[in-house]
């Protein structure tokens, strides 16, 4: 591990500038009968025999409902100044619609109330994937109503918590929601249609833009933003059919929400390779999806290598791999973020997703995640790069705080910081963990130096 006397905050970063760890309600909390919550598509996944790899589920995860002040603390001790978290929409509203839980907004009262007493800034997103199972039955995302059962959802944690937030997102990753929930059927809801993965993907940037506007309308000061995944795409192979490939994978990816939410249409190319699965687009939507953000999150893990014939493997590369079988590929995150600002207008970006899953072992009560902690500092530095290039960026979070349930890999992949044993609940700080403080704690010395010079000065 390295020595944490060496570790020294990149000057590019400036002292306003925000440190976190990120979460979902649905990997972290566990409670999944608790206080009145009701149940999620990813609740009824789980039971789908095979969707997930060890065969479990959400209902103890983390069991963070019930620890929340000690992981408070924890966060605390991170010396971390913002902490990404969801709601859970079927905690707080069972049904999807209807009555309101009480139970369940206190939940998050005393999570947000809890976080500004340490002095950590509250990031709140709204849809990490846990549509309420109700709203499934009529075809969740696929179905035009569940857009405005989202803007009353959005409309009622603002009202409630807007004032206390640093930020509300809307959703997190909504490529992931449509494609690998309604296209590939992998993740939950597990339907495999092309049309309603589209159809959902439509609905859910329409949801963003009706949801910022209906917020908005309520007064609301709260800065409102999206969270996609995005990687850059490389071609295998210089081939025009590797080339051609690689741009359409852009389209489906980067441009599809991109360009919807930027520039108000849909990419061209991706339209006409969908033929009749396009979405069905109503007047008004387009403007809609378009309605201007106060900033944007991005999630980075990886590149994509793209070859036409599907013969890709990350092996080929030679680059290190995650367990997750993903290159570790830090440059990538530089030209994606210099990429957004130059195709884009984009508002001031965040990272708000890097981490990676690697084979943990608890030793002495250390564990010495080298991987982790190298994988994490490249990341950091890839956005001084971009930020050295004139890209806005104003946060970095580390996914995960904690080892959780991730989706249908189960707990068999662990992405915290800190090691969480699932026998006993007791959690460990890896090294990774280790450095991070240490590398805030070093920013804070050095933030608090400049101030003292120039008081001198
Ligand atoms: C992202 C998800 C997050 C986590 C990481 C590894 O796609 O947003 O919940 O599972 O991947």
């Amino acid at each position: 591990m390295k020595n944490s006397s060496n570790i020294k905050i990149n000057p590019i970063f400036p002292d306003t500038f925000i440190w976190g760890v990120a979460t979902s309600a649905f990997q972290i909390e566990g409670a999944t009968s608790t206080d009145g919550r009701g149940s999620s598509i990813w609740d009824d996944f789980c039971k789908t025999p095979g969707a997930i790899v060890d065969g479990s589920d959400g209902e103890i995860a983390c069991d963070h409902y019930n620890r929340l002040q000690d992981d408070l603390d924890l966060i605390k001790g991170l010396g971390v100044n913002a902490y990404r978290f969801s709601v859970s929409w079927p905690r707080v509203r069972p049904g999807g619609s209807g009555p309101w839980n009480e139970k369940g907004l206190d939940f998050y009262e005393r999570l947000i109330d809890g976080l500004l007493k340490r002095g950590i800034k509250p990031y709140l997103t709204l849809n990490h994937w846990d549509l309420p199972s109700e709203l499934q039955v009529s075809g969740g995302w696929a179905q035009r109503d569940t857009v405005e059962r989202f803007v009353e959802y959005a409309v009622g944690i603002d009202k409630r918590f807007g004032a206390r937030v640093a930020s509300i997102t809307t959703h997190n990753e909504p490529w992931v929601m449509a494609t690998l929930g309604y296209e590939q059927g992998v993740f939950a809801p597990g339907v495999k249609s092309r049309a309603d993965a589209v159809q959902a993907s439509h609905h859910l940037l329409l949801s963003h833009g009706l949801a910022l506007q209906a917020i908005r309308a309520q007064g609301s000061k709260t800065r409102l933003g999206i969270v996609l995944n995005l990687s850059p795409m490389h071609s295998a192979t210089d081939s025009e059919q590797d080339c051609a490939q690689t741009v359409l994978e852009d389209g489906k990816l980067v441009r599809w929400y991109m360009d919807p939410l930027f520039k108000g249409c849909y990419p061209s190319d991706v339209l006409e390779h969908l033929g009749v699965d396009a979405p069905r687009i109503q007047a008004g939507d387009m403007a809609a999806i378009a309605t201007p953000m106060d900033f944007m999150g991005v999630n980075y893990y990886s590149r994509s290598v793209i070859s036409a014939a599907g013969a890709w493997e990350n092996k080929q590369s030679g680059l290190p791999l995650t367990e997750m079988g993903w290159e570790v590929y830090p440059e990538g995150l530089t030209e994606l973020l210099v990429r957004l600002h130059t195709d884009y207008r984009v508002p001031p970006m965040y990272v708000t997703e890097n981490g990676g899953a690697f084979n943990d072992t608890v030793q002495d009560g250390r564990v010495h995640d080298v991987d982790r902690l190298e994988y994490v500092a490249r990341h950091i530095e890839a956005v001084a790069q971009a930020m050295r290039r004139g890209v806005r960026m104003e946060g970095y979070m580390v996914w995960s705080l904690l080892d959780n349930f991730e989706w249908a890999s189960g707990y068999a992949k662990r992405f915290g910081i800190v090691h969480v044993d699932f026998q006993t609940q007791k959690r460990t700080l890896k090294d990774s963990a280790i450095w991070y403080a240490d590398m805030l704690s070093a920013a804070k010395k050095a933030y608090s130096k400049d101030l003292a010079s120039c008081e001198i000065a």
